[in-house]
């Protein structure tokens, strides 16, 4: 699969976030990541539903949604109605992980399960059918800025292994935290294939060449 560079806006300047979103997208990111945080399931809060209607007035880009919130159920109406492209929730913030799933696909959105650092991948089994990607943190979720977990090398190689074989319909594997240009070959050759770009995005002096040396470094298998 082609590799997807998601900008987290996490990393953006709120202060003129249409600026900075305008700018990533000019220099070639593929879709623009929102971390919604709610304070109970990450020890964080960040943005809601009018910051993603208020890029989709905007942008006709794809706003990939992940959801850090405790029973995300209750909120994937309000983030579909707003304009999000694809909404992913986590495996630990439901003990209704399938409805949360259904609920996504019902409002007809792909939807997308995520997996925080101690969670093994296996617990996708039973829903795997259901989503088109699942998003291996590679931090502990609730801050951009963090170092890679190297550990996480290991779970992307193993979860890409099993979704192969299992067959069925391609399936993304997103990897989220401390994505830069020292670790992303390695997971790219893990079988990661959408990769999370905050501070290494955001923060970068000259984003357009950043974008595509992250690209670039993606792309390479060996
Ligand atoms: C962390 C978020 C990430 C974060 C990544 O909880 O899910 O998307 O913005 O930031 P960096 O790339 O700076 O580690
Ligand atoms: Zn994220």
């Amino acid at each position: 699969m082609k590799p997807i560079l998601a900008a987290s806006i996490l990393a953006a300047d709120f202060g003129q976030l249409a600026h900075d979103v305008e700018e990533v997208l000019q220099a070639g990111a593929d879709w623009i990541h929102v971390d919604v945080m709610d304070g109970h399931f990450v020890p964080n809060l960040s943005m809601g539903p009018s910051i993603v209607s208020a890029l989709r007035r905007r942008f006709n880009c794809v706003l990939d949604v992940h959801l850090m919130v405790e029973r995300p159920e209750q909120w994937v109406e309000s983030f579909a109605r707003a304009g999000a492209s694809r909404i992913t929730v986590h495996v630990e913030a439901t003990p209704h992980l399938h409805r949360a799933i259904s609920l996504i696909r019902d409002l007809g959105l792909p939807a997308g399960v995520a997996l925080n650092p101690a969670t093994g991948w296996r617990d996708i089994r039973y829903v795997h059918h259901l989503v088109d990607l699942v998003l291996v943190m590679t931090v502990n979720p609730g801050f951009g800025g963090q170092a890679f977990l190297p550990e996480m090398t290991e779970k992307v190689r193993d979860l890409r292994a099993w979704l192969d074989g299992v067959g069925g319909a391609p399936t993304h594997v997103e990897v989220d935290g401390g994505v830069n240009e020292d670790t992303i070959g390695e997971l790219a050759r893990a079988g990661a294939d959408v990769f999370v770009g905050g501070s290494s995005i955001f923060g970068a002096e000259r984003v357009e060449a950043a974008v595509e040396r992250l690209r670039q470094r993606a792309s390479r298998t060996v």
